[in-house]
């Protein structure tokens, strides 16, 4: 397993204002395969994915990747394995700094040579040419900045990428360009994908299994073929599955909680 994720239990703030965003999931991930993690906003998602790749260190139970568990604060290695990218690419880059210096700082905390031919080669990667080096993010498409934020977590060759809502800022024509992008860096480098998303279309395109968050718990897991063939049992991934086919005023009325 490539991810192993135990009872993971994540509570935010004290007394009566305690909020458990993350209540006992168990979950495992094999190494090379795309693993989606959906539900509604507030379900708990990115919060399972902070406490996996280090960013949130208040939780309890067991999380273990390649095979190593981790403790609440990660070793510096610990990024040469498993990256993260965010959904809003506008945020997630400095914007005083130039392409070539964002992907430098990584190669350069972790000490790795030849930041030149690296960096050369992570752009072409992701399908940005030699141009757009020495560009600012705000001289940058949406879609072309959610690619250097790609580049930024490959440049140090990690075998994990864990993706929060990936394309949710993007428009659609610009998604459909970065699920490709996705799904051939993956093929490319045998990369293990965790997706976090709230749009079952996103997992069906690119997941081979998935799992469904509600209220901090898992309600269902099944593989994308067998969501296809219709066989979402509980109530709210149907649900969710009708809710990301498009909105329409029918189904947003019918919507009801499922606690
Ligand atoms: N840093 C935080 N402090 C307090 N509550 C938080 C924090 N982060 C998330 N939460 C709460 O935890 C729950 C799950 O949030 P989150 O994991 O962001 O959901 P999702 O990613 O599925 O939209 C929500 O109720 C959210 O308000
Ligand atoms: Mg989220």
């Amino acid at each position: 397993m490539m991810i192993d994720i135990r009872d993971l239990r994540v509570r935010f703030g004290q007394g009566a204002d305690a909020v458990t965003a993350v209540d006992g999931v168990t979950l495992s991930v094999r190494e090379g395969e795309s693993f989606g993690l959906v539900g509604e906003s507030g379900s708990g998602k990115s919060t399972v994915l902070r406490a996996v790749s280090g960013l949130n260190d208040e939780w309890t139970g067991r999380i273990a990747v390649a095979g190593t568990e981790q403790g609440p604060k990660r070793p510096k290695g610990f990024y040469k394995l498993c990256q993260m990218v965010f959904q809003d690419p506008y945020g997630s880059l400095h914007p005083r700094h130039t392409v070539d210096r964002i992907l430098a700082e990584p190669i350069a905390i972790h000490g790795l040579g030849d930041a030149d031919a690296r960096i050369v080669r992570v752009l072409r990667d992701v399908g940005l040419g030699p141009a757009f080096r020495f560009r600012y993010p705000h001289q940058l498409s949406g879609g072309q900045r959610q690619r250097v934020a790609i580049a930024r977590a490959l440049v140090l060759e990690p075998r994990v990428l864990l993706l929060d809502e990936p394309t949710s800022a993007l428009d659609v024509s610009v998604q459909a360009e970065i699920l490709n992008l996705l799904r051939r860096l993956r093929a490319e480098h045998g990369l293990t994908l965790v997706l976090v998303t709230h749009n079952l279309a996103v997992v069906a395109n690119l997941c081979d299994r998935l799992a469904v968050m509600n209220r901090g718990r898992l309600v269902e897991e099944m593989t994308v073929e067998e969501l296809r063939q219709g066989a979402a049992r509980e109530p709210y991934t149907l649900q969710l599955l009708r809710a990301s086919r498009g909105y329409d005023r029918a189904t947003a009325e019918s919507f009801r909680d499922y606690a």
